[in-house]
């Protein structure tokens, strides 16, 4: 085979050569190949160049680790430059050749709307494709909805643009998304592929396979509510819809679509929790090429909190013993992990053979001795300074120097837990939420000895478990539960003061809350905060507001759901406001001398995300969050926050300030003695908002 670098050799990005009467396009964008102008530019010119050299066929195909990995975000807030992707598509479709896109690494977003519009598609085998354009706030605008439905049928184009799914090449092939799956060599596999005689096939000229009407409404349907009703999810879905009819319209109309959403608010929310959402899982200064390999974890307390952590770990490969106080609690923790992991089969989440793959690499033991091989032990036992301090001690004797010792504390003071071992440098806390298995946050708590290495390596471990993580310094509830507990207060206390917990609820959802404050207490139990606040009464400032409602529900027996009963009746199977709870709370009212006011659901958003960004600000000004879009990327991937308001921060940088600090002052009027104020403007000029024009 003769290699030759063509005299037009195509500028920018993109490398060209031609093999055999081939055009070999190879985007050359590191790190990860962002479909930028650079790379427009040049596969514009590679095409041309393999039209001029008359070629047979060209291949695009992309240099290091992957193919196209998404279009570049930092060009989506102002106007785009030419050519625009759907121009460089419109070269590939009118070359009197075929190309043959050739994927390995990613092909998402533009990338893979890049490859839609080739001829063909080949991958290497576990190449991820997907349009994730929908979970920024706009939509695949060059093309994915029109030419994946044509490809895959409507009701699938639906489910995975809305979904932002990202499915594995050997799935896009079952479904025709994709071609072939290449054996050995991906760039010769693709002239092997050519060589079969393989002619021009565009999407675009193809018509969606057959579906019923209602099969395709009944998952759009379910796509809408799961994307929260939000306008890009809406047009997405009309969008593919429309594409059994005029393709170069709908084309057009799509286009149209896509840069009316791509400076729509939600999608420059949604831009800025993304670059947060990158800058959080890192530290400034830190060297990441510290971070140690962890192979095998020890997960000691097999509750709620370990079964979830020894999923999570084996789901990333990583084998797993599970450490209880005795052989009975041993056997129950484990089959209820592995039931965890039966259920994910049972839902169709995962397969038997996975499945059987993780279960048989999670072992048990009552004896410390067993986790000698580990190179990181979380532990997850009681919520109680005593047992943990104990246990780190044992466990410091059982492991090699080189081992982290984790602890997924959701209050306690890491550093006083830690305080008699000899190696403090190797603690740190992975503080994860419920259930740990499907949640995306986990606090990464840098105690105050916790070296740079184990810092670094708990970070690329929350990478290898598919988490978002938040680093954060200790302090009780560290960032999100000092947070959550500020705004749970702000809630309270507008319910002593008049609101009634289910309009306090309603205004919360009506934000976008994924649930209320009420409703998340009646879930998780309200007998936790209430032994913590019997363990805080001695030491309570008796001038500060105190709201008794709570203590009254659980005295009642009303701890939450799992008793039938909290802030709402659940003994029908759904919440409802109950009258013995009003009752209660008028009692408590007219104890505490207060006459109800009445509230709109505006001041009740304002003054909960009021609470939450104040508290935010004392949590930087302590330095205990790193950075303001931190406390973004915890409330939304922790906390319910609807990730199309890009944060409690993102939302209050935007606001009127004046109006801001009315509802600071209202904030600290009703928290009343002990109130602190945060720097507020201060913590909000951190945080980077579109400016008019963009
Ligand atoms: P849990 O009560 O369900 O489980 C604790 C388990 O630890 C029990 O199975 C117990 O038998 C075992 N255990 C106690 N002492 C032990 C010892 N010395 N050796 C071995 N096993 C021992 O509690 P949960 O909810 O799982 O919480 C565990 C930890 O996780 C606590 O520190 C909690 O604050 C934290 N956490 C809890 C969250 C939640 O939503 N439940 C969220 C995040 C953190």
């Amino acid at each position: 085979m003769v290699t030759s670098d063509h005299p037009a050799a195509a500028p920018g990005r993109v490398a060209f050569a031609m093999q055999d009467g081939i055009a070999v396009l190879t985007i050359d964008n590191p790190p990860v190949n962002a479909g930028s102008l650079g790379v427009r530019r040049g596969v514009v010119a590679g095409i041309a160049a393999a039209q001029e050299a008359g070629a047979r066929g060209a291949v695009l195909i992309g240099a290091g680790r992957t193919f196209i990995s998404g279009s570049d975000l930092r060009e989506f807030g102002r106007p785009l430059e030419q050519p625009e992707l759907p121009d460089m598509i419109a070269c590939i479709e009118a070359a009197p050749f075929p190309v043959v896109a050739a994927l390995h690494g990613v092909a998402l977003g533009g990338g893979l709307e890049l490859a839609l519009g080739c001829d063909w598609r080949i991958a290497a085998p576990g190449t991820k494709v997907g349009l994730p354009e929908v979970s920024l706030g706009f939509i695949p605008g060059a093309g994915g909805t029109q030419r994946l439905p044509r490809l895959v049928g409507q009701s699938r184009a639906i489910d995975l643009i809305c979904r932002a799914a990202r499915i594995p090449a050997e799935e896009a092939q079952e479904i025709g998304l994709i071609d072939a799956i290449a054996e050995g060599d991906l760039l010769q596999a693709a002239f092997a592929f050519l060589a079969e005689g393989r002619g021009k096939r565009l999407a675009k000229n193809l018509t969606p396979p057959e579906e019923t009407p209602e099969a395709i409404d009944a998952v759009a349907t379910k796509m809408l509510a799961r994307g929260g009703k939000r306008p890009n999810v809406a047009e997405a879905i009309r969008l593919v819809r429309a594409s059994n009819g005029d393709a170069d319209a709908a084309l057009a109309e799509e286009r149209a679509v896509f840069h009316r959403l791509r400076l729509s608010e939600d999608a420059f929310a949604l831009r800025h929790l993304f670059f947060a959402e990158r800058k959080a899982a890192s530290v400034d200064g830190l060297d990441m090429a510290q971070a140690r390999d962890v192979t095998r974890v020890g997960v000691v307390g097999g509750g709620t909190m370990g079964q979830g952590i020894a999923r999570a770990f084996l789901a990333a490969d990583l084998p797993v013993v599970l450490v209880e106080r005795d052989q009975e609690a041993l056997s129950s923790a484990l089959e209820r992990t592995r039931a965890g992991i039966d259920r994910q089969v049972a839902s169709g989440r995962l397969s038997q053979e996975v499945a059987e793959g993780r279960k048989a690499a999670l072992a048990g033991t009552v004896d410390h001795a067993g986790l000698a091989g580990c190179d990181l032990v979380i532990e997850a036992v009681f919520e109680d300074m005593a047992v943990k301090t104990a246990l780190l001690a044992s466990l410091e004797q059982h492991l090699p120097d080189s081992a982290i010792l984790a602890t997924n504390t959701s209050y306690l003071d890491i550093d006083e837990m830690a305080q008699g071992l000899s190696r403090l440098d190797r603690v740190i806390g992975l503080h994860f939420f419920s259930p740990a298995d499907v949640m995306k946050l986990l606090e990464v708590v840098r105690a105050e000895r916790t070296s740079e290495a184990v810092l670094a390596t708990g970070l690329k471990l929350a990478r290898r478990l598919g988490k978002q993580p938040v680093v954060a310094r200790v302090g009780e509830g560290f960032v999100g539960n000092r947070i959550y507990a500020a705004y749970r207060r702000r809630a309270e206390l507008l319910v002593l003061d008049g609101a009634a917990p289910e309009a306090v609820d309603a205004a919360a959802k009506a934000f976008g809350f994924a649930m209320g404050p009420f409703a998340v207490s009646d879930m998780s139990g309200l007998d936790i905060a209430w032994s913590m606040r019997k363990r805080q009464a001695a030491t309570r400032d008796p001038k500060a507001r105190y709201v008794t409602i709570p203590d009254r529900l659980c005295e009642a027996g009303r701890l939450g759901r799992k008793t039938g009963k909290g802030w709402y009746d659940h003994s029908g199977g759904k919440p409802v406001p109950d009258p013995e709870v009003a009752a209660l709370i008028a009692a408590a009212r007219a104890d505490a001398g207060v006459s109800p006011r009445s509230y709109d659901a505006e001041t009740i958003q304002r003054q909960l995300l009021a609470a939450i960004v104040n508290e935010a600000a004392c949590l930087l000004d302590e330095g205990i969050a790193q950075r303001a879009s931190d406390i973004d990327v915890v409330l939304t991937n922790g906390y319910g926050f609807p990730r199309w308001g890009g944060g409690p921060l993102y939302w209050a940088a935007r606001q009127d300030r004046a109006a801001l600090e009315a509802d600071l002052a209202d904030l600290a009027q009703a928290v009343g003695h002990g109130f602190r104020a945060g720097p507020v403007a201060r913590t909000l000029d951190q945080i980077d908002i579109p400016t008019e024009g963009q």
